[in-house]
């Protein structure tokens, strides 16, 4: 990690956008701190009036009007205080959503192959701590940090002010506080990092354990699963303990040296002051006070500097992800696409990183209302083909073209809307199973769903729900079967109404009984369609226009069914393999 480079001021500037809307409310947190600071300077004075003057001069009723505003002062000091962390942490907490909010809208937005290179779960871990961390920055922090700067500075000027020949003499004591108590802190911080990495690696454990319950269970691993995790949380709750004592210790020792020293200090250079008549008891009591009131503030600024510095890493951080290029910056096609007569891949050459090619020359067409099956064993590209035909990558070599206009010309989201893409990964989102067909696009009227539910024959189902078709579904599907998930995608993909269907092994990891339904949905769903179908199972692709043999990123035979079989040995392989395991 490196420590931000950049001035101050360039931060300043990145983050003004976000305040912009709120520069009222930020300068009126801002004003009720200054004014909280001008108060807390206060109530000493008025003290020190009340000893030097008011008792000397035996004038009560002097003493009761400051007593009056000693306490009208507290109670305003405590009372904008309030407010100015209400106001200052709201601002905090508005800022954030919308930061946050642009994140991720920025996320959705990046190019496929991005994704490929972040582990996920790491990349939103990361994203949640830094835009705490910008939270922070926004909120506690700059209040406690303007806050104090605001009060050492008033503090220094009154004493200056009052007394500066002693205030000279405690300068260097405060300078060599804060610089052994940022000694001390950097030393704490290695431990605390090493709680954090403990930490963070127990979750990981847990999730992970969680994750494979079924099998923990299944193979009756608990009892090394719990010792594992018990080892872990033994080492973390060593170093905790460990590091509270010296932490909690050496705070402890300091606060005692610091307010002891200076209390000496004060009293040893303005006791002979004091009996000369130079300093008044009221202007001792107002060092003191003040001093006490430093201490813990004083004690604090290296771990809010540090504090500081990790929020603007973590904001450069941020600000780097939403500064990565999108979809739209990347594809910069404009031409309304227009499908009529065919689809093809024209010598395409294509490398998911570097000269590693997936995909070597490959050429085929993919003509208008015909069906295309794409098989061959795993591996040998036949997703790859799907996903540059969806435009999620770009190709290398040779170019894809519709009805001629190559794929980089058109409007990718135009294109893509011509597409139905089934995947093997079913996605559902957390909603009723309207919400899933129609993917929360309201436009879509709610017969097309319909229709397309019925087209899927899951009428049936749907009915017996008590729900109906509003019923809710569990956190990705986890409340129905496979096969009713696979249906449910088939009628997403039919209620947005495309004119090319693609499906990715949509019929892998279903019983026979399902897959025959589901055959015979698809038959349904395809008829008066352009479809290319990667198929697992070659049943759905016996009646396919053309069957494309893809070997190690090439296709190596072409042809109907009845001509593979008299053609290509690969293939007759794979379909006697297939009859072998009663699968086709
Ligand atoms: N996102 C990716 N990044 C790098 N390599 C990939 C990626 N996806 C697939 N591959 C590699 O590309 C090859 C073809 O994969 P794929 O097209 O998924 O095969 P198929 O769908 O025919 O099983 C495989 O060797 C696979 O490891
Ligand atoms: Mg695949």
């Amino acid at each position: 990690m490196s420590t931000p480079k950049q001035s101050f001021s360039y931060y300043l500037k990145l983050l003004y956008p976000f305040v912009k809307k709120d520069l009222g409310l930020l300068f009126f947190g801002l004003f009720a701190m200054l004014v909280t600071s001008g108060l807390r300077l206060l109530h000493p004075l008025i003290l020190a009036q009340i000893i030097d003057h008011s008792i000397p001069e035996k004038d009560m009723g002097q003493m009761y009007r400051y007593g009056m505003y000693f306490v009208v002062v507290v109670l305003l000091s405590g009372l904008l205080s309030y407010l100015q962390i209400v106001l200052l942490s709201r601002l905090g907490i508005k800022i954030i959503t919308k930061f946050k909010g642009d994140v991720f809208r920025h996320l959705l937005k990046l190019p496929i192959p991005w994704f490929n290179k972040q582990p996920v779960g790491e990349l939103i871990a990361r994203v949640e701590s830094d835009s705490e961390r910008v939270k922070a920055l926004f909120s506690d922090l700059s209040i406690t940090i303007i806050g104090n700067v605001l009060f050492f500075v008033g503090v220094f000027t009154v004493l200056f002010i009052r007394q500066w020949q002693i205030t000279i003499y405690i300068m260097p004591l405060m300078i060599v506080s804060i610089i052994g108590y940022g000694y001390l802190f950097r030393y704490l911080s290695k431990f605390y990092r090493q709680i954090r990495e403990r930490y963070a690696n127990i979750t990981a454990k847990i999730t992970d354990y969680v994750q494979g319950m079924q099998m923990i269970q299944a193979l009756n691993q608990q009892q090394r699963v719990i010792r594992d995790i018990e080892t872990a949380s033994a080492q973390k709750k060593a170093l905790e303990t460990r590091t509270s004592f010296i932490e909690y210790g050496s705070q402890s020792v300091f606060m005692f040296i610091s307010n002891v020293l200076f209390v000496i200090v004060i009293i040893m250079i303005s006791a002979p002051k004091i009996i000369a008549g130079v300093v008044t008891i009221g202007t001792l009591i107002v060092f003191i006070q003040y001093i006490y009131q430093m201490i813990w503030p004083l004690m604090h600024i290296s771990e809010n500097v540090m504090q500081i510095q990790r929020s603007f890493v973590s904001l450069k951080r941020i600000l780097e992800l939403t500064a990565l290029p999108t979809e739209e910056d990347e594809f910069t096609g404009k031409q309304i696409p227009v499908f009529e007569h065919e689809i093809c891949f024209e010598h395409v050459w294509f490398a998911y990183k570097d000269e590693d090619w997936i995909l070597k020359d490959v050429s085929f067409c993919i003509p208008k209302g015909k069906k295309i099956a794409l098989v061959g064993a795993s591996g040998s590209g036949k997703t790859t083909s799907v996903n540059l035909l969806c435009g999620f990558y770009a190709v290398q070599k040779g170019k894809i073209t519709v009805d001629g206009v190559a794929l980089s010309e058109l409007d990718f989201r135009a294109w893509r809307a011509k597409i139905g893409l089934i995947l093997q990964d079913i996605f559902l989102f957390p909603g009723s199973i309207l919400e899933n067909v129609r993917v929360y696009n309201d436009s879509i009227p709610a017969d097309r769903v319909k229709n397309a539910i019925s087209i899927v024959q899951l009428d049936d189902f749907i009915q017996n729900l008590s729900g109906g078709i509003s019923s809710e579904l569990a956190e990705r599907g986890q409340n129905i079967s496979q096969g009713e998930k696979q249906l449910i995608s088939f009628a997403r993909a039919l209620a947005f109404s495309p004119e090319i269907i693609v499906m990715d092994e949509a019929t892998a990891s279903i019983d026979p009984q399902t897959e025959a339904k589901i055959q015979r949905t698809m038959e349904r769903v395809l008829e008066h369609k352009t479809a290319v179908v990667v198929a697992h199972r070659l049943t759905s692709v016996l009646d396919a226009d053309e069957i494309l043999y893809f070997s190690k990123g090439e296709i190596t035979d072409r042809g109907t069914h009845s001509q593979l079989m008299q053609s290509s040995e690969e293939y007759r392989k794979l379909v006697e393999l297939q009859l072998l395991q009663g699968d086709a």
